[in-house]
């Protein structure tokens, strides 16, 4: 088996090439250029100077480098790179059947070496293998981050605080495989002796939106369709009452299987949805009815129990997992083991793994994640384009947009170093996508001549479904992938006045048909979208958000800034329900702004009409 956080040699050391006019300029912060300085524990950073003194990457010759660079790279079009074949050739990468393209990115090979150098600098080999190592790279919770020990093959070894953590991960996965498996035969049955055929999946932010993606993922795929026949899933996420009203619709009490997901099981949202489903059930079945209805996963077993779920039905994880991570866990596993039976997830969690020990194991210069977050840095951080624009040629990815959203921008979207310094630079990007076509039909206008969106476009060479009518296909996955090729191209080369004219566009519409190019995109194909290419792109993603983290130097695990807003929503909480039940209105001596006290005093006057 694979030990997947066993010690990998160190990378050899890259050529560095552009730094050299930069050390003038580190000189000046009164820094010498060290490049084997120690790392001092996982998360922190490199030290530089006789002094200890820590220094942000962005005074690093490396980072001045690729900033001195950009100027080189604006000077160049992408309708002249794109003819360079070797250039091409060199930006082409494949693993496992993954076909990544990047010529399309405003870059040559300086910039991909200047990146590698940075890579380099930011001690990312360190930084993985101290993940790898179960290290509490997690400063801020204590923790580990291991997710990638959640797909770890079952006969693999991967330490967390001198423990073996691989069995217990099996252990969890062995019970459900086995009560997936009662379930869908019908040898659990509900609480009025029915086959229980639908699930109520509760949770929200990482315990829904990677089983949505990955649900929605395999839906369509022949096999797993075949194994869901006859049975439902559905996700229950927001404390809107059309949610849960959604979720809920046409569903029958007595064949239904309901999962309340959560890490922590204090979410508010997650946590009145579960009450309300659990009314939903015992209204009809009896107080009873919970032990054969209702299931849980969480960390928190202890508040499972007292939510009144038997922990024999609870299936655990651990807080070496965060929320956005743990869609391999049983937060995923559970309800797709359900709705498409274990073996389809194995496969899932196997290509998962198989992406892992490539980000683990690849030099870098041939490693797709690190290559894919490298870029990343270079677009937002010194090209100053803000934003990403995930983009699936694939109706079952129309999930994965939503997903990857949480997964960057809760992880990286920080202000502060791991070490708690204000960053000199901003980390993050802005995620957001649709499956095309249907977002050419909506926002692309902007990515074509407004702002510059650097894309992800995702296609896959066989499509899931073919639609045949009378023996005719009619629905034509190569329609599709014209424009998967197309639109790239379109970005990319542009069109000119000269082509315009020779088409005897008229002169006043010149300037608005004009396509400026260069706009940067990336284009992975996959083979199809089985379980095991769900799997793939899934880790694909992940570990290229942890690489962009590691190299920002932030902590990619912890995610403070959604605190502040459950703080104040639960004030607001308090002072509605004081409200109701004294019928008063709010005044300014209850701590509400003007603006706040006269919206709910709004709100709550409409509600009383
Ligand atoms: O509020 C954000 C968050 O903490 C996410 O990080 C997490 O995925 C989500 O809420 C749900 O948390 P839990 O699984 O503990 O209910």
């Amino acid at each position: 088996g694979t030990a997947l956080n066993a010690r990998r040699p160190v990378q050899q050391r890259q050529p560095r090439r552009g730094a050299a006019p930069v050390r003038a300029a580190y000189a000046q912060i009164g820094h010498t250029d060290r490049t084997h300085e120690s790392m001092n524990g996982p998360g922190s950073a490199y030290r530089q100077g006789g002094a200890g003194k820590k220094l942000p990457i962005a005074y690093s010759p490396e980072w001045m480098a690729l900033r001195e660079h950009t100027k080189e790279i604006e000077s160049l079009h992408l309708r002249d790179l794109l003819m360079d074949e070797e250039r091409t050739d060199a930006l082409i990468h494949e693993h496992n059947g993954l076909y990544v393209d990047f010529s399309r990115q405003n870059i040559n090979e300086t910039t991909m070496q200047l990146l590698l150098n940075l890579a380099e600098r930011a001690k990312l080999r360190t930084k993985m293998n101290a993940m790898f190592a179960g290290e509490h790279i997690n400063n801020t919770e204590d923790r580990a981050v291991l997710h990638t020990a959640l797909r770890a093959p079952r006969d693999s070894e991967v330490f967390v605080d001198g423990e073996n953590v691989v069995p217990d991960v099996w252990e969890v996965l062995d019970k459900i495989r086995d009560f997936s498996e009662r379930v869908r035969s019908g040898e659990w049955l509900g609480a009025t002796g029915k086959p229980l055929t639908d699930v109520v999946a509760i949770g929200i932010g990482g315990s829904y939106l990677g089983p949505l993606f990955v649900h929605t993922a395999m839906q369509f795929d022949e096999q797993c369709k075949d194994r869901a026949s006859g049975r439902k899933l559905r996700f229950l996420a927001n404390v809107d009452p059309v949610d849960v009203a959604k979720a809920l619709n046409g569903l029958n009490p007595e064949t239904t299987l309901v999962i309340v997901i959560s890490k922590t099981f204090t979410t508010t949202e997650t946590m009145l949805n579960a009450r309300t489903v659990r009314t939903w059930l015992t209204a009809e079945l009896g107080q009873e009815a919970v032990a054969k209805h209702m299931v849980a996963v969480s960390t928190n077993l202890k508040l499972v129990k007292e939510f009144g779920i038997d922990p024999e039905n609870a299936f655990g994880f651990w807080d070496w997992v965060g929320g956005r991570y743990s869609v391999t866990s049983a937060v995923g596993i559970l309800p797709l083991a359900l709705q498409y039976g274990f073996e389809k997830c194995e496969e899932f969690l196997r290509g998962a793994h198989d992406i892992d020990v490539h980000w683990r194991d690849a030099p870098f210069q041939e490693n797709i994640p690190v290559l894919m977050g490298l870029i990343s840095i270079w677009n937002s951080t010194f090209l100053g384009r803000s934003s990403v624009a995930v983009l699936p040629y694939c109706q079952a990815l129309s999930k994965f947009p939503s997903h990857i959203q949480q997964v960057a921008m809760e992880s990286v979207g920080k202000q502060v170093s791991i070490e708690g310094e204000p960053l000199p630079f901003k980390a993050g990007e802005i995620y957001f996508g649709e499956p095309g076509t249907n977002g050419q039909h909506s926002f692309y206008q902007l990515i074509h001549q407004g702002r510059v969106v650097p894309c992800e476009f995702i296609g896959t060479i066989k499509s899931q479904q073919s639609v045949y009518l009378k023996g005719e296909l009619v629905s034509n996955h190569d329609e599709l992938m014209c424009n998967f090729f197309a639109q790239a191209d379109a970005l990319a080369i542009g069109k000119d006045s000269v082509s315009l004219r020779a088409e005897n566009v008229p002169e006043y519409l010149i300037p608005h048909k004009t396509f400026s190019g260069n706009r940067p995109s990336t284009s992975l194909l996959l083979p199809s979208l089985s379980p095991f290419r769900v799997g793939q792109l899934l880790a694909l993603y992940e570990n290229r958000v942890a690489t962009q983290g590691f190299i920002w130097n932030v902590n990619s695990f912890d995610q403070w800034g959604v605190e502040l807003g459950k703080v104040l929503a639960s004030r607001v909480r308090t002072m509605m329900h004081t409200a109701r039940t004294r019928s008063r209105r709010i005044t300014i001596t209850d701590g509400f702004n003007p603006s706040t006290r006269k919206m709910i005093n709004r709100y709550l006057d409409g509600k009383n009409q």
